[in-house]
């Protein structure tokens, strides 16, 4: 039996990184950030941790689901930034929650995180094994932001989006999903984790701060992003055979608004039909598409029997979908 999404919750750190404050760190000026991103402010997280962030978001998503944490029997959570390799983000939240009946790990599918993980929750519930997933994205970006880089640090920020799954049974929820990944093209958008050592034993052990800060090849990740959204969007639909007019909402990773106005025009689309929040939050990779759930929830633009299709892409790169009935 597919998947059916029961509540969504986000968290967003408090502290705003204005547009104007990034024109005292680096040569960068308002004008140009909006123009060719759309990004006006972002949030950063100060004193808090990733699994800090999840936690709020979880509970939220619990709350909204009205699901209690010992009636989860997985955690899945997407990140690039670990607060520690082990124990991991989703253990961290299990414990926090109490969340005692449920296994739990992370996953790094860059920004394509949260679609990722739509998909093997829906799988996990339609196999059987699992009846209630808690899914979370919860990024700590800045921690991976070189400051003096003009061309990385105003794109980023922090936060986090949940959501809680479970078995349908009316036909709503999870139609199709998509993930799909090109390695071919992965040092396009690069963060270092664990330095190589050519002899750990020997003088000079490189440092992780080496290759700490993340770096984009920005013009090669947008050229990917004109075949891979495309291809991910119509993935999901030809698989149950809907078209892109009959879909109510996009909820698109929030990258760049240049990608969502490719989008509205290769498909015809109003703009309006595009949910954007990158505005105030930047891009805040796999926890994107949830935090623009949580807020559509919160103003009241979800309603049953929308048909909203999700699509992330990036780092990886990676890129996939899911179409959802409401
Ligand atoms: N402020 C002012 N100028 C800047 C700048 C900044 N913050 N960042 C770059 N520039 C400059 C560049 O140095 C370059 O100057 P030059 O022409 O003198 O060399 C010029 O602006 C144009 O740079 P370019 O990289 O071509 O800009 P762009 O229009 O491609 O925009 C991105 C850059 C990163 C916003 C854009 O490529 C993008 O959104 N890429 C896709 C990102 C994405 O989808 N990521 C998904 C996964 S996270």
């Amino acid at each position: 039996m597919q998947s059916k999404m029961l509540g969504v919750g986000s968290y967003v750190p408090e502290y705003r990184l204005t547009n104007a404050e990034l024109e005292r760190l680096v040569e960068t000026s308002d004008e140009w950030i909006v123009q060719r991103t759309g990004i006006h402010e972002r949030r950063i997280a100060k004193g808090k941790r990733t699994a800090d962030m999840a936690l709020a978001a979880a509970q939220q998503a619990l709350a909204d689901a009205g699901v209690a944490p010992e009636e989860i029997d997985l955690i899945l959570v997407s990140t690039v930034t670990p607060d520690s390799l082990t124990p991991t983000v989703a253990c961290r939240v299990q414990a926090a929650l109490g969340a005692k009946n449920a296994a739990a790990l992370d996953f790094n599918a860059a920004c394509s995180g949260f679609v990722y993980a739509v998909e093997m929750a829906d799988s996990y519930i339609r196999s059987g094994k699992k009846k209630r997933v808690l899914v979370i994205s919860a990024e700590r970006l800045h921690s991976v932001i070189d400051y003096t880089d003009r061309t990385t640090c105003v794109l980023f920020g922090d936060g986090a989006g949940a959501a809680v799954f479970a078995p349908s049974g009316d036909g709503s929820g999870v139609l199709s999903t998509y993930s799909m990944a090109d390695g071919t093209m992965g040092d396009a958008l690069y963060i270092g984790a664990l330095p190589v050592e050519d002899d750990p034993f020997g003088a000079s052990r490189p440092t992780v701060t080496d290759t700490r800060y993340l770096t984009m090849a920005g013009n090669d990740v947008f050229r990917f992003t004109a075949t891979a959204v495309p291809a991910a969007i119509d993935k999901a639909l030809e698989q149950v055979g809907k078209t892109a007019d009959e879909v109510d909402w996009f909820v698109l990773h929030q990258a760049n608004q240049r990608i969502i106005k490719m989008v509205a025009k290769k498909y015809g689309l109003d703009e309006r039909k595009i949910y954007i929040n990158m505005d105030r939050f930047g891009n805040t990779s796999s926890a994107s598409v949830p935090l623009c759930l949580a807020e559509m929830k919160q103003k009241g633009l979800l309603h049953e029997g929308q048909l909203i299709l999700l699509a992330g892409f990036g780092g990886g790169l990676t890129y996939g979908s899911a179409l959802i009935r409401l």
